[in-house]
């Protein structure tokens, strides 16, 4: 894709480039973010620009709506087949596949009379003797070392600092860098999941793509047992897409169950699956569970089409080599709600961290590292403005603390939290610093108090240190933690300090962040 972008933007590629391409374009976007389908909106214009012909609008998909990306792609792909039909007619020997059938499945898995006496997961997982630093493909086993709950225990939201050993991992990390952690699905789940589709979990398979050249998943060891499958790889607990009812319907037996999952999968049940799965979070398995005649006939080489992997969770990383040489730290929020449904959600990444208690016996956790988008000034005097409430304070923990070991100076954190003594994260540690000089901090206490009170009204209150910061020392605006709301409120207090404190207008105020961003003085990294 990078190469992609390079060559299409170059500036000397002549206007008639593309005249003889017709093109269509879909963007999956998300409103919440400031460029919405920024991407696809670009690069429709560019196409145009060298000749190419359009076949329709950019389609922006946007995964804020209600419907998610199908509610702008439903319209837009039934308008494309009908161009590029149109334009471009099935052969009459080959008919268009009809709905209801399905596609050959991806994978086949042909079933082993027994075990194999090797154990090909233990042997998988452990890796022989990886080439480099781990990675997704082959992830370090890193050892969990403590596993310690940060907030009150009285506090409604259950917050994790969990400590790894990573030991001779070959990996090495950065202030602002993240963690990726492969999660494994509960073992009630898996039972639940191998009884209601009629597998045993005990069962080895070996997997062969249906087509060449299709590679296997690498996550899983061959031969590959049920319970491996299940646990590690199908993401049994997250809430499934529309195509998820499509196919199943496609594999259904049962009229009835059949009927109501093409109502689903049709554009017109949008409404209605909406309502069944997404707004109550519902999941595959319990989909599965709702639909038993169905879930008990689904032939085992449809898994790897029907459900998704699970996918790796990022954590920033909460702590410093130079402060803790081969240790690595994450600040996890326990994600836990309820909806109508009886059973409470759970976040399965967060829960499952959660649940490892290295106190009863060795834990390990498949992970690696990948550089996050905070990277931080190597000046010894530049100040660093760090905005991180909640959970979003972790990577200035590791900033901080690698800072603090190279003598570098002017590190102002803005934290903010509930209540002083229910989630104030490293309280002790924080107010060390500030004893040794070392860090200069700023708190905001939303509930302690009638009025809320967040970390945007504290940058207000300091205008004149802020600007001062930005604007005479050069200093660094960093910003983490919680998507929803404090990004764009924390952009509005710095705007408004820039027009108070130096008395810029709106438009010259909202072009100075820009300005910041553009020259990374203005970094976040938010997640929802
Ligand atoms: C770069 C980056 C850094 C991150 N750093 C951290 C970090 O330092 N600490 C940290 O705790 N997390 C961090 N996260 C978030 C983390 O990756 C996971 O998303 C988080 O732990 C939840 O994962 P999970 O598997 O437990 O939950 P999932 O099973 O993935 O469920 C989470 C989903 O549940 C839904 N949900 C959650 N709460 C509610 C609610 N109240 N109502 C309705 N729906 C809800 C949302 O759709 C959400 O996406 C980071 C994310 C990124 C991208
Ligand atoms: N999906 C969501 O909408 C959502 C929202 C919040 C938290 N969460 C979940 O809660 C867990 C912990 O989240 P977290 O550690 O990031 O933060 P958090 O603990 O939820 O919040 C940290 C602090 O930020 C405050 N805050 C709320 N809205 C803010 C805003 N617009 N601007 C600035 N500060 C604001 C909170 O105040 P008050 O709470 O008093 O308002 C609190 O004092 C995570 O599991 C997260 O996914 C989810």
């Amino acid at each position: 894709m990078k190469n992609f972008w390079r060559f299409i933007f170059r500036k000397n590629l002549p206007p008639t480039s593309l005249c003889q391409m017709d093109f269509a374009v879909l963007g999956l976007g998300d409103s919440s973010y400031a460029k919405f389908n920024f991407v696809a909106k670009k690069l429709h214009r560019r196409l145009l620009q060298l000749g190419g012909s359009a076949l329709l609008p950019a389609c922006l998909g946007d995964d804020q709506h209600e419907l998610g990306p199908d509610a702008a792609i439903d319209p837009w792909l039934h308008d494309l087949w009908e161009k590029v039909l149109g334009l471009y007619p099935v052969p009459p020997d080959l008919g268009v596949i009809p709905p209801g059938v399905p596609l050959p499945s991806k994978f086949t898995l042909r079933f082993l009379p027994e075990a194999p006496k090797m154990c090909s997961e233990e042997q998988h997982v452990a890796g022989a003797d990886p080439p480099g630093p781990p990675s997704e493909q082959q992830p370090f086993l890193a050892p969990m070392v403590t596993n310690q709950r940060v907030t009150s225990p009285s506090h409604f939201q259950d917050v994790r600092l969990i400590e790894f050993d990573i030991t001779g991992s070959g990996l090495s990390f950065a202030a602002g860098d993240v963690v990726l952690i492969r999660p494994q699905n509960q073992a009630s789940h898996v039972q639940q999941f191998c009884r209601v589709l009629g597998l045993d979990p005990d069962q080895f398979f070996t997997l062969l793509p249906r087509e060449p050249g299709v590679p296997c998943p690498t996550q899983l060891p061959q031969p590959c047992s049920v319970r491996h499958l299940v646990s590690h790889y199908l993401d049994v607990a997250s809430v499934p897409r529309r195509s998820f009812f499509e196919l199943l319907a496609c594999l259904s037996p049962h009229e009835l169950e059949r009927e109501k999952l093409l109502q689903f999968s049709a554009p017109q049940g949008q409404e209605e699956l909406y309502s069944y799965c997404n707004r109550p979070r519902r999941t595959v398995l319990e989909v599965l569970c709702d639909f038993p005649h169905t879930a008990g006939a689904v032939p085992a080489d449809y898994l790897l089409d029907l459900i998704p992997p699970i996918r790796p969770r990022a954590f920033s990383i909460a702590s410093s080599l130079l402060a803790h040489p081969s240790r690595l730290q994450i600040l996890v929020a326990v994600v836990h709600y309820r909806t109508r449904l009886k059973e409470p959600r759970r976040g399965l990444c967060s829960s499952w961290l959660a649940s490892l208690d290295p106190g009863r016996g060795p834990v390990q956790v498949p992970l690696w590292v990948r550089p996050g988008s905070l990277t931080f000034p190597e000046t010894p005097d530049t100040p660093v403005i760090m905005v991180g409430p909640g959970t979003g304070v972790a990577p200035f923990r590791a900033a901080v603390q690698e800072r603090v070991a190279r003598g570098q100076t002017g590190n102002f954190l803005f934290f903010g939290c509930r209540w002083r003594d229910q989630d104030f994260y490293w309280e002790s540690e924080w107010l060390e610093l500030e004893r040794k000089g070392r860090l200069t901090l700023f708190t905001a206490f939303s509930r302690e108090q009638e009025r809320k009170v967040y970390v945007q009204h504290r940058l207000r209150e300091l205008g004149p240190l802020v600007w001062d910061l930005l604007d005479r020392r050069g200093a660094y605006f960093y910003l983490a933690g919680n998507a929803k709301g404090m990004p764009a409120d924390v952009s509005e207090a710095l705007t408004s300090v820039f027009r108070e404190e130096g008395g810029l207008s709106g438009p010259d105020a909202a072009n100075y962040l820009a300005r910041l961003q553009r020259t990374m003085r203005f970094q976040s990294e938010t997640w929802a």
